[in-house]
């Protein structure tokens, strides 16, 4: 398969785990994305030589009197800055992403650049966010991140997970896998090059 490793391709030993945090893109009352988003930080707690947090849009001192960078807030750019990578839980409203995850994004720049992430949509349709995600890809390139080819889509969520947010479909869990080990090797990756590729 291409895109496995070649033969001779090395495991890398890293010096400081990775940070890998994951943030919940909703504020919405009741939101089921909540549930996916503490599955992904459990599933990353897991790894070795992983470090993960979740953070929660709804708990940011999110200032909506301005936009962009204007409204840093210093924690979370300090979050961005540590990070090694991102896994964004999305959920679709209107075939589109949250406004409210948008524009806690927009307040980083140079804090992204070069770093992996990952999508994770969340919908109560059948196509487990897929639109969403489509129209968050291009918005992540151009803050900086590097995206990868995998997703994972939470359809009609409302069956995924039982009241106490328990995941009910093990199905979900080699998905999850193969998407982690790919943001994993991503974050390794550049890592490796913002720490040791010169950037002519
Ligand atoms: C404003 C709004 C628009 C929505 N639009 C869609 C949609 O286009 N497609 C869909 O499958 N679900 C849609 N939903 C349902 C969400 O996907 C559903 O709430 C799901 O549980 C994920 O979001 P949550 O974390 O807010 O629960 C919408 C929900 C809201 C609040």
């Amino acid at each position: 398969m291409p895109w496995q490793a070649r033969e001779g391709a090395t495991r890398m030993v890293e010096p400081r785990p990775l940070f890998i945090p994951v943030i919940l893109g909703t504020v919405r009352q009741g939101r089921r994305s909540a549930p996916v988003a503490r599955l992904m930080v459990s599933e990353l707690s897991r790894r070795p030589g992983i470090e993960t947090d979740l953070i929660d849009v709804a708990r940011l001192p999110l200032r909506v009197d301005d936009a962009g960078e204007a409204t840093k807030d210093p924690t979370f750019a300090a979050q961005m800055n540590r990070a090694d990578a991102l896994v964004v839980v999305s959920p679709e409203y209107n075939h589109g992403y949250s406004g409210l995850l948008k524009h806690v994004l927009d307040s980083c720049l140079r804090e992204y650049i070069h770093k992996a992430v990952g999508v994770v949509g969340v919908s109560a349709g059948p196509f487990g966010g897929a639109r969403g995600i489509q129209d968050l890809l291009p918005v992540l390139r151009e803050l900086g991140l590097v995206t990868i080819f995998w997703d994972v889509h939470f359809a009609t969520v409302e069956n995924v997970f039982d009241e106490s947010g328990v995941l009910r479909e093990p199905a979900y869990l080699p998905r999850i896998d193969k998407f982690l080990k790919e943001l994993v090797w991503m974050a390794r990756t550049l890592r490796h090059g913002r720490e040791h590729i010169v950037l002519e």
